[in-house]
């Protein structure tokens, strides 16, 4: 296992190109089951859950490619109908496999995945819209078992905005016989990618990025070549980045559009935030404000920026307010960010943040994605060495993360354990 070493206080000054958006490319590629033949897919991010998706589809009887950021698939062998504990366990992301192996294949066993550091994060939406559209569906042994001889489209009324929920159900309704209406649907960035490729593929997708879906079933889908969308979630990283370091940090090969929330808050944080199509130029201010922030789902401010948004506001000049409300244990950064400095007190889904002067360097644990991207940041702004454990967590969704913020002057480095 390897740690981070990083020496805080340097201004970040420069240039950095974002990739691809993980959480784009794990449904989309996922997606290729739906069709015969060889897919191409640009833009594909070098991480450690699109290596685990590839070894999932290669499981299935899939033959992937991965070589510099182009993924091919060949589903010509796909035949395996079965999504192995081991494999999913690795990554939750792989119960987005269900429907399509459903559609394609009549049935499927996938392991239940379970839970994670940040929730229970259940599937049974995923389970009830697939039974909404004629499957039957069992749990047994850890294993979700669905058996189907049609798919039916059907309305689908979702209790939450589940994202891979979402995008599990429009791969079962996009081959499915008849209309399917998803109600309460999510609207993220990432669903409209999704739709786009399947309709690319020949599917008939409507209302995407709207909280209510329309597909009309067609008979088959065909190979496509495409290209994965900018990481929003990388994008806000490196624009807390900026604005905790005052430094003066440009992205390029982002969406701008896809995280309004997070600039409208960063500006009011004080970064001087400027917009080009697709590029976002951020200058940290000489003084952060204190802001709160309520998660929720897209078009809200992201759950997943709220652990770096955190440390913005741990050096702030104020007190602020930040509520989790997407996921019910998504504060675990707290206590690793106090031995930092920080002076946050948790109360149920809410963090108060105290603004200190400064954050000083230590030895800190990472515990989940997001969260390790905290520690980063906060090790960016603090005085002194900090040292980020586990840092595999890291890897999963961001690519040379240490090598991107190095290029902009940050002092940083991975040593092995
Ligand atoms: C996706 O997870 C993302 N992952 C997460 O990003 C992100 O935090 C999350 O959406 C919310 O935006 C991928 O896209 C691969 P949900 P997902 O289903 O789909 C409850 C990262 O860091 N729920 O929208 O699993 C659930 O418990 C990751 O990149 C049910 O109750 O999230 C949660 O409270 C972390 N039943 C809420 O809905 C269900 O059947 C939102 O979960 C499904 C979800």
């Amino acid at each position: 296992m390897d740690k981070m070493r990083i020496t805080g206080g340097k201004p970040l000054n420069g240039t950095v190109k974002i990739s691809g958006s993980k959480n784009a490319a794990l449904p989309i590629l996922v997606s290729s089951l739906l069709a015969d033949g060889v897919s191409t897919y640009h833009n594909v991010p070098n991480l450690m859950d699109i290596a685990s998706i590839l070894r999932l589809l290669e499981h299935l009887g899939a033959e992937c490619r991965m070589e510099d950021h182009v993924v091919t698939i060949d589903t010509t062998g796909f035949s395996n109908h079965e999504a192995p504990y081991e494999l999913v366990r690795k990554m939750r992301a792989s119960v987005l496999v269900l429907c399509p192996l459903v559609a394609r294949m009549k049935k499927a066993r996938v392991s239940l995945p379970g839970g994670c550091a940040i929730g229970a994060r259940p599937v049974n939406l995923h389970i009830k819209g697939l039974h909404r559209m004629g499957a039957q569906v069992e749990l047994n042994h850890g294993y979700i078992e669905a058996t189907a001889k049609k798919l039916t489209g059907n309305e689908i009324f979702l209790d939450l905005p589940t994202v891979t929920g979402t995008e599990n159900l429009m791969m079962a309704a996009v081959l499915a016989e008849g209309v399917t209406i998803i109600r309460n649907a999510a609207r993220e960035p990432e669903i409209i990618a999704l739709a786009d490729t399947l309709n690319q593929m020949g599917g008939n997708v409507q209302g995407a990025g709207t909280s209510v879906i329309t597909v009309h079933g067609v008979s088959s889908l065909n190979p496509i070549t495409t290209r994965i969308i900018a990481d929003r979630i990388e994008t806000g990283t490196f624009i807390a980045a900026a604005a905790l370091t005052r430094g003066n940090i440009t992205l390029t090969e982002c969406t701008p559009q896809h995280l309004s929330a997070v600039i409208h808050k960063a500006q009011l944080a004080g970064a001087q935030i400027e917009l080009g199509n697709d590029s976002v130029t951020v200058k940290g201010p000489e003084t952060i404000k204190s802001v709160d922030v309520k998660t929720l789902p897209y078009p809200g401010f992201p759950t997943d920026m709220q652990a770096q948004f955190m440390v913005l506001m741990s050096l702030a000049s104020g007190l602020s307010i930040i509520s989790e409300t997407v996921f019910e244990n998504r504060f675990i950064h707290v206590s690793e960010l106090r031995r930092l400095g920080a002076d946050v007190v948790v109360s149920g889904n809410a963090a108060m943040i105290k603004g200190v002067p400064k954050l000083s360097g230590a030895p800190v644990m990472a515990t989940d994605l997001r969260a390790s991207a905290s520690l980063i940041l906060a090790g960016l702004a603090a005085e002194g060495v900090t040292e980020v454990h586990r840092v595999y967590h890291l890897d999963r969704g961001y690519e040379k993360i240490e090598k991107k913020f190095a290029e902009i002057g940050a002092q940083i480095e991975r040593v092995p354990e």
